[in-house]
């Protein structure tokens, strides 16, 4: 009886629902680091073009989980799988494969300060897709310049940055091999409202122009509620609820609520 009560609610679900390709998804993920344990249960899909907020306390795990989709760190338990295929099983070989089709934004923006804005974005095109071509590389570093706003400073010093261009052009590095994933840590975090506003707008416009897919942590709300398609919270190693920004906005959970007080 039950199942078939399942089953007449999937096949009302439907029509609604677009077949959506996954690409990446995490079931029963573990971490513990010695008696610590981080991740307790944490599923996840992410979809194709989609963007997913990530939303938790400090120290809940939130990077964990995505160091554990790109192989930085390996689980305990459960799967990740991004395209389909098992990232703890991967060799360094696919590993390597892998993360040049995931772009990954540190919080710092990790730049290289003893090299000009211009040889920072090179960097991945030469060393990592290998290209020689003197003009297309020139034409892609203008390129990924020109989409987030810092084409006047692609001579400067990373030093002569302000916090914002940093995270600009650790932005342009990131998606200049056009990566079909992107993780974004805590992309605005130390940037003024304003500056952080024009960082959501442009997590929100790569999305668009490049049709990729992105997890973005976040401590800012209003980051969540410009770049997030869907929102997931995560408390206590696991994920506690999920929905559109607006959804969540509308929520009467006490824990739901206490991230969205200060929003009118
Ligand atoms: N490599 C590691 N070895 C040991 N412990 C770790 C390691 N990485 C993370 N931890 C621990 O796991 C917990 C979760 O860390 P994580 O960095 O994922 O938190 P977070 O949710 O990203 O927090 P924040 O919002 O402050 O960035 C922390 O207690 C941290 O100390
Ligand atoms: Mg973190």
């Amino acid at each position: 009886m039950a199942m078939e009560a399942e089953k007449t609610k999937k096949e009302q679900k439907q029509p609604s629902e677009k077949k959506q390709e996954v690409v990446i998804a995490i079931k029963g993920l573990k971490k513990s680091f010695g008696e610590k344990h981080v991740l307790k249960n944490i599923n996840l899909e992410v979809h194709r073009g989609e963007n997913v907020v990530i939303l938790g306390r400090s120290g809940t795990g939130k990077s964990v989980t995505i160091q554990c989709i790109v192989g930085m760190l390996k689980p305990d338990g459960g799967s990740v799988k991004v395209f389909g295929d098992e990232v703890a099983d991967m060799s360094e070989k696919e590993l390597k494969a892998l993360r040049i089709k995931i772009g990954f934004l540190f919080q710092s923006g990790a730049l290289y300060d003893s090299m000009t804005v211009r040889e920072n974005l090179e960097f991945p095109l030469t060393r990592v897709l290998k290209i020689k071509d003197r003009d297309e590389i020139d034409r892609r570093v203008e390129e990924a310049l020109d989409s987030v706003g810092l084409l006047e400073a692609i001579d400067k010093m990373p030093s002569d940055l302000s916090g914002g261009m940093r995270k600009r052009a650790g932005l342009a590095r990131t998606i200049i091999v056009e990566p079909q994933i992107i993780l974004y840590d805590e992309p605005t975090t130390g940037l003024d409202p304003i500056t952080s506003r024009e960082i959501s707008d442009l997590i929100l416009s790569i999305q668009k122009k490049q049709k990729t897919s992105s997890i973005i942590i976040t401590h800012d709300m209003e980051c969540a509620r410009i770049a997030s398609d869907r929102v997931v919270i995560m408390d206590d190693g696991e994920y506690i609820a999920e929905g559109t920004f607006d959804e969540l906005h509308k929520s009467k959970e006490k824990i739901v609520g206490s991230y969205f007080k200060d929003i009118s």
